[in-house]
């Protein structure tokens, strides 16, 4: 029997991860690998849109749990996913990114002993206000194996404590998403349904809780949202998180009026084209700061601190504050931005170095 492997996937972030590392174990035929799908994201455009775009197969498990507070969340996927290992034990659980489902799966994994691997370990804004920073510190903590994407992540775990031995640089997986997809991410005009032109728009994504859940700071973001679409056409997919804030505190209406082209979230191949056509984009995202820096398109991340500070050093990315984003673009529009570069192993074939390093573990 070829060892079984759960893939545990739960939130938008995390289908592009999985996707590349799923058809590269397929490819290789040496073990089995399944999809769990927590079901943290639900709506069609936060998930199976996702699936279709990654070319993947339905979930093999689908453990349905949906949104709820953070401990009702993690709680409820904690029992789900025990149990699916109790009638289904894996060889090895692999969790990606930060997300409530990636900590939830890996305690549940690790108090039944099974092996852990967790992709993209070793990230840290240091603030522990950031609900993903405790789901980074504290999976990072247990992992058997720890994937990560970048020489500061590997730094950030030795200080930690974690053994040496422990710990792969791989690479970034979200690039071999983009690789992946490349062709038909390069063969749609996804800007053209918004009546703009290649260059001459921006792309804006936003729904970190600190920038969205009190109307205070939505209040500032609107407003210099709307500054800046007098000068540059802006594409506007919304969050549901967002979405359902915007709409609470009584802004949905003005932004739909105010030029910005407001948009249901766009799926993967769409979000790419839109991205990488783009003159700018002002995000609070983790991986847009990624995808930006390796297409080389400015990025305004309107965060304190970056989990991901190779792209500030190596790439195209700005932390700004809420209240400076008109004036930033303004300054990235006059060409104040630098080219930037790509970062090591962010080249497309860090699912082949993760299946190389998962057969390793596995045999011994
Ligand atoms: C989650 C992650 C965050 C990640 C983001 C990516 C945690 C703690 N947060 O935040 O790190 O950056 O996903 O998008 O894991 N909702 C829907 N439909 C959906 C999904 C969510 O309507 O398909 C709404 C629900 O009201 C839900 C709320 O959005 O309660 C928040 O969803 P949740 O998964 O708890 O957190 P996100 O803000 O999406
Ligand atoms: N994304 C997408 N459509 C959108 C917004 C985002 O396909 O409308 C993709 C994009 O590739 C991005 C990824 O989803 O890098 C991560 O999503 P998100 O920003 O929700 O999560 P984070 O990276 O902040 O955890």
């Amino acid at each position: 029997m070829r060892p079984l492997i759960h893939l545990v996937a739960g939130a938008r972030p995390n289908f592009m991860k999985v996707a590349p590392l799923y058809h590269e174990l397929v490819r290789r035929g040496e073990t089995d690998p399944r999809i769990v799908h927590t079901g943290q994201h639900y709506d069609d455009a936060m998930s199976d849109g996702f699936f279709r775009d990654l070319r993947m197969p339905s979930p093999h498990h689908h453990l349905g749990v949906g949104g709820g507070s953070h401990a009702e969340q993690t709680g409820r996927i904690m029992l789900a996913y025990e149990n699916l290992c109790l009638e289904s034990r894996p060889d090895w659980t692999v969790v990606v990114g930060d997300v409530n489902s990636t900590l939830a799966c890996a305690i549940t994994a690790k108090k039944l002993c099974i092996p852990l691997a967790h992709l993209e370990a070793g990230l840290r804004s240091f603030d522990r206000t950031m609900p993903e920073e405790i789901n980074r510190v504290a999976t990072d903590a247990i992992a058997d194996l720890l994937w990560t994407p970048s020489p500061d992540a590997d730094l950030n775990l030795r200080n930690e404590g974690v053994p040496t031995s422990r710990i792969k640089m791989v690479g970034n997986i979200m690039i071999d998403a983009y690789v992946m997809l490349q062709d038909a991410i390069g063969k749609l005009t996804a800007y053209r349904e918004f009546e703009v032109k290649a260059g001459e728009y921006g792309v804006v994504t936003l729904h970190r809780p600190v920038n969205v859940d009190n109307a205070a700071s939505l209040a500032v973001l609107v407003n210099e949202l709307e500054k800046v679409a007098k000068v540059l056409p802006l594409i506007f997919p919304v969050h549901p998180r967002t979405r359902a804030r915007l709409e609470a505190a009584g802004f949905w209406p003005r932004l739909l009026a105010s030029g910005l082209h407001v948009c249901e979230p766009v799926g993967y191949v769409g979000f790419m084209s839109l991205v990488s056509n783009a003159k700018l984009v002002v995000t609070d995202s983790g991986g847009v700061q990624e995808e930006t820096t390796y297409l080389g398109i400015p990025c305004l991340t309107v965060r304190d601190t970056t989990e991901r500070p190779i792209t500030l050093t190596e790439g195209t990315n700005r932390l700004i504050a809420p209240g400076d984003i008109a004036i930033s673009v303004a300054d990235a529009m006059s060409g104040a931005f630098p080219r930037g570069k790509r970062p090591t192993l962010w080249d497309g074939y860090t699912a082949a170095r993760v299946a190389d390093s998962l057969a390793e573990a596995v045999v011994k």
